[in-house]
């Protein structure tokens, strides 16, 4: 297989979090975008209990407790993120309500419908879109909250360059009605699905790589395996000014019936 073939998921994990963790954010999103998702949740209170899944070092999740009350938890893979993310809470004085810890979003650490919300950014593709919503519903209370980012197509037809590339990153990877779809079938109220604009995109996820790879390139000089990932995240950011008219994340945001 030629280095121009590899997709992300053959890259070993530790190096991937590290090139992420010189980062605020671990994919595209804004505080902007989080408040106006939050916008129309309409359950929560003191009592609320929280969970963001996928949290990485928890750039969303400290947007969504300064815009809430109750507690939150972060749940991630990766326990360098962990402590990136209670190093965060600390900074912003939100430990009591904040707290992250290592585990996964296919065994979640909650009792059966304990939750007001779940909150997910740009991570639920590692589970699955169809498999993350029926799993994550058994632990979210009758009319609580589900809130996620999920890559998918505008278009019905895309490009084969484009299409290739996200089938092989997120094969289950599909349009936003029949997403929609799939969140009715599984049990929630479709309440709100908006796309995530370019700004997040470009200005909160592709700029702040760029410096960051010319230094991460520097500390690994000459680790062939490094400079292919980096060629690799280079190339996601020409390919989505490319082709970004035909995808890009959609906020879904669905109420348990
Ligand atoms: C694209 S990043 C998004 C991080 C953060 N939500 C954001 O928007 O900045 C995806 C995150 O999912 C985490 N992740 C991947 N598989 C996971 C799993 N099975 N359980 C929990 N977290 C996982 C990764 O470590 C990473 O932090």
């Amino acid at each position: 297989m030629s280095n121009e073939d590899k997709s992300i998921h053959e890259f070993d994990f530790n190096l991937i979090c590290e090139y992420f963790s010189g980062m605020k954010r671990q994919g595209p999103g804004s505080e902007e975008i989080t408040i106006k998702a939050l916008s129309f949740i309409d359950n929560l209170s003191g009592k609320s209990r929280i969970a963001d899944l996928g949290c990485g070092t928890g750039g969303q999740t400290m947007t969504l407790a300064q815009h809430t009350q109750g507690q939150i938890t972060g749940l991630d893979l990766f326990p360098g993120f962990i402590t990136l993310f209670n190093r965060n809470a600390e900074r912003l004085n939100l430990q009591n309500r904040v707290k992250g810890f290592v585990g996964s979003m296919e065994n979640l650490p909650f009792q059966n419908g304990e939750l007001d919300l779940i909150w997910s950014e740009g991570a639920i593709a590692n589970i699955g879109f169809e498999k993350g919503l029926t799993y994550w519903k058994g632990f979210l209370k009758k009319g609580g909250y589900v809130a996620v980012t999920y890559e998918s197509w505008f278009t019905n037809e895309r490009p084969a360059e484009i299409e290739k590339w996200w089938v092989d990153a997120v094969p289950e990877i599909a349009t936003i009605g029949h997403n929609i779809s799939i969140m009715q079938k599984t049990g929630y109220i479709p309440v709100a699905a908006f796309t995530v604009p370019e700004n997040c995109w470009i200005d909160n996820y592709f700029i702040p790589q760029k410096t960051w790879q010319e230094e991460f390139l520097k500390k690994y000089a000459g680790n062939k395996t490094v400079e292919t990932f980096i060629a690799l995240m280079k190339r996601e950011a020409e390919l989505y000014s490319k082709y970004k008219q035909y995808y890009g994340y959609v906020f879904y945001i669905g109420k348990k019936i």
